[in-house]
């Protein structure tokens, strides 16, 4: 673990000309869209949290973003609660990054307005992201359609040096990129801080119990939270061949493997391969070494889990100190911005 002051920094030149040097500012957000899978761990979170000894994290709960797909209110205020738990459980360390909730910075609004004056209509567009919801039968709302311009109030507001991302942020991140570039165009140099995407094109695709992409959509999860037996059992329901206990077993496309290699030791994994193809051992065997890796795994977490859950004025103390901090921030870009726009 890296200490704040072996962070990297970075140099940068205000609009008014004068050069600091501060940590490199690393931002991302999370939407609260239900209980956290082991491909959102691994496709999301854990990157997140490794990337707290690069630099100072910016880590938010996007619930303005996330009601652009749903209209639920007790919903999306527990969906926002237990994604808090859920990251802090997960190793986000609140004295390192700041954490909050999108919504207790109401500023990022005003800023996305501005932004949204200089967006050219062709941005948005051509966006696969509204147009694949659209199709997927979500409301084609001004707010689905203008979510990337909220997108890139969030990272400018904060003049965020590094924003890692999922593939499928990728175009937004560059929408965000392109709207920085016609701000400065439009009213200076430096009124807004071009951002650098982190694109995780190589984080493997975790599979869900199908063999399938894990994803809400094709209800094949596994949640990295839950009761034991019903979380086993439902490893129990992982898809195999009917392959005899005797006879050796494809080790190649194995649901079984791709998802025990994220939660074994290496000597472990190479052992399962290995009883793969030997042969004499049956899928049951394996999808119970697999159950139980899986729980010896996700432990630590879930023991932080509930210390956090029975003290419920901890997650509520953690985002008023990271939406502060946030504030805080935000206040400083936000002054510059309006300035240099001329509603100051
Ligand atoms: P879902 O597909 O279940 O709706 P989201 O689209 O909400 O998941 O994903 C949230 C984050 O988790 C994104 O950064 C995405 O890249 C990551 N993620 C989701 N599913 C996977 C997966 N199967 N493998 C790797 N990363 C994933
Ligand atoms: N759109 C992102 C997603 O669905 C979440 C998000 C909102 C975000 N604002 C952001 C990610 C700013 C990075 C930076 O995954």
């Amino acid at each position: 673990m890296r200490e704040p002051e072996q962070w990297p920094a970075v140099g940068l030149t205000g609009a008014d000309g004068r050069h600091m040097l501060r940590p490199m500012r690393i931002l991302t957000g999370l939407q609260p869209s239900g209980k956290l899978h082991v491909g959102n761990y691994f496709g999301a979170m854990e990157p997140a949290v490794r990337l707290q000894d690069e630099g100072e994290g910016f880590y938010f709960i996007a619930d303005y973003h996330a009601m652009t797909s749903m209209q639920d209110p007790p919903a999306l205020r527990g969906n926002v609660r237990e994604l808090a738990i859920d990251f802090l459980a997960c190793g986000l360390d609140p004295a390192r990054s700041v954490f909050f909730r999108q919504s207790a910075v109401p500023e990022v609004n005003e800023l996305a307005w501005i932004l949204s004056t200089v967006c050219p209509m062709g941005l948005l567009e051509k966006c696969h992201s509204y147009k694949d919801k659209v199709a997927k039968g979500i409301a084609a709302s001004h707010g689905l359609f203008a979510y990337p311009v909220l997108m890139a109030a969030d990272i400018l507001l904060y003049d965020s040096n590094k924003v890692p991302v999922g593939k499928d942020q990728k175009q937004h991140l560059e929408v965000t990129r392109d709207i920085a570039a016609k701000v400065n165009e439009a009213f200076g140099e430096g009124t807004v801080l071009l951002p650098e995407p982190i694109i995780r094109e190589d984080t493997a695709v975790v599979v869900g119990l199908d063999g399938q992409k894990m994803s809400k959509s094709y209800a094949n999860t596994l949640p990295i939270f839950g009761e034991e037996k019903p979380l086993k059992k439902l490893l129990m329901r992982i898809v195999t061949d009917s392959t005899p206990v005797e006879a050796p077993k494809p080790t190649a496309g194995s649901t079984i493997l791709a998802l025990y290699k994220l939660f074994a030791s290496p000597a472990d994994y190479v052992a399962m391969v290995a009883d793969h193809e030997r042969g004499g051992v049956g899928y049951g065997d394996f999808k119970k070494r697999l159950a139980e890796a899986y729980w010896e795994f996700f432990a630590p977490m879930r023991v932080r889990r509930a210390e956090i859950t029975a003290d419920p004025g901890y997650v509520d103390q953690v985002l008023a100190a990271g939406a502060a901090r946030a504030r805080h921030e935000a206040d400083k870009v936000l002054a510059r911005v309006r300035l240099a726009v001329g509603l100051r």
